[in-house]
């Protein structure tokens, strides 16, 4: 895998985000673009400015776990809830204090800070700029110069510097023209941010806090997708033929493979009776859209080839392409296999996982009938203890983590 770049993988999971509703289709990345304007004319420095492109870029991620209509994230409802369960998701994935302290806040007024808050000034510039393009996304689409000329009246809500940069935002013909392109704002974006280099580590960190928030849309697979990674990690390893780059290319494939789900309606993937045809068809779509959104990031293709086909069978009979044979490589064989081996074997609400004889016996026939590769299938055999193992151990601390988040937003998170 090549070197990532922060902004592509951020502008790939804000994508994400917004799949989850249409009406939040382009939030995050105008909320991004308008709150570097105000930062821009507030002369943050770069390093808050960076930190605001990850708060910004990710700021409703606590809405997934909710369950809550999409539209409260716009208008006015359930505020406090989301920001909290986002900065819960961000604190437990370990990203930097400013980021979760930002997330936090993007709906705080300026009025509830105290002296000692150190991100109030940019946590206000996002929230300025939420509101901003809540309100030129509204029915009647007043014009920017309207809607900063409302905003202006709202002395205690926003800070008087952020009202000052505000002032100026409407009449900057560039910035209104760009608003209208998300390809222009998004060029914008990646000139000003386009060198920043995530290094190993802060990778791995960003796509863990994403599959936690897959996998929190439902509480049914709440823990599946590092369950994944981990099985297909280890299994990749156990076939010697890979090195240190691939096995983290193969564990960041596990942690997005289902990251088409945002997009799934969840009366839909929670339904507790017989699927239609249609919902069916509907529930396939994930793997095709995971491919997309996935293929979207430059530098991730082979996590978008593996992390995309895990639904694939060998026979040509899997989805989204019924790619058969010869043209699945060795790392999507594995991801298949990984992905049958977590749903059979992990515990879901409404059932405990299935004890190991069980599901070997299930992967086994699989592998007879060729949907699953026969090569990894004895490879996940013969090491089936150890494999297992990593895979509790990796969810267990998964389901951990939901604890903590839940206590930290007051447990509301997991009841909702
Ligand atoms: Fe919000
Ligand atoms: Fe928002
Ligand atoms: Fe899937």
């Amino acid at each position: 895998m090549r070197s990532i770049r922060l902004f592509d993988l951020l502008m790939g999971f804000s994508r994400a985000l917004d799949m989850v509703s249409p009406v939040l289709a382009g939030h995050h990345l105008r909320v991004t673009f308008l709150s570097q304007a105000l930062a821009e004319r507030l002369r943050l420095s770069s390093a808050t400015r960076k930190y605001m492109l990850m708060a910004s870029m990710l700021h409703d991620i606590g809405a997934i776990p909710l369950k809550s209509d999409t539209r409260d994230l716009i208008f006015e409802h359930n505020k406090a809830l989301h920001c909290r369960a986002g900065w819960a998701f961000c604190k437990t994935a370990g990203l930097p204090r400013p980021v979760c302290d930002m997330v936090l806040n993007h709906h705080t007024e300026w009025c509830s800070y105290g002296a000692e808050d150190q991100n109030a000034l940019p946590a206000n510039c996002i929230h300025m700029a939420d509101r901003l393009d809540v309100a030129l996304r509204s029915r009647q689409a007043p014009a920017l110069r309207d809607i900063c000329a409302t905003l202006m009246t709202k002395q205690s809500e926003y800070s008087p510097a952020c009202l000052k940069a505000l002032s100026s935002l409407a009449d900057d013909a560039d910035l209104v023209a760009r608003l209208q392109s998300p390809q222009c704002m998004q060029d914008h974006l990646a000139s000003l941010f386009g060198a920043v280099i995530l290094g190993p580590v802060q990778l791995v960190d960003l796509c863990g806090l994403f599959s936690q928030t897959i996998d929190s849309k439902s509480p049914f697979t709440a823990t599946h997708s590092l369950g994944v990674a981990h099985t297909s990690r280890m299994l990749l390893k156990l076939s010697r033929m890979a090195d240190h780059n691939d096995l983290t290319t193969m564990f960041i494939a596990g942690l997005l493979h289902d990251i088409g789900k945002l997009a799934i309606p969840l009366e839909i993937l929670e339904k507790p009776a017989a699927l239609t045809p249609e919902e069916l068809s509907q529930i396939q779509q994930h793997a095709e859209t995971s491919l997309d959104l996935l293929g979207s990031i430059p530098g991730f293709t082979c996590v978008r080839d593996w992390g995309g086909r895990h639904h694939e069978r060998l026979d040509g009979t899997g989805y989204p392409h019924g790619i058969r044979g010869a043209k699945l490589s060795l790392p999507m064989r594995i991801i298949a296999v990984a992905d049958v081996f977590t749903a059979l074997t992990e515990d879901r609400p409404y059932r405990a996982g299935m004890p190991l004889a069980k599901a070997m016996e299930i992967i086994e026939s699989m592998a007879e009938l060729c949907y699953l590769d026969e090569n990894v299938v004895a490879l996940l055999a013969d090491n089936v203890l150890q494999v297992n193992r990593a895979r509790i151990r990796a969810q267990r601390r998964a389901a951990a983590n939901f604890v903590v988040m839940r206590r930290l937003c007051g447990d509301s998170a997991g009841a909702a």
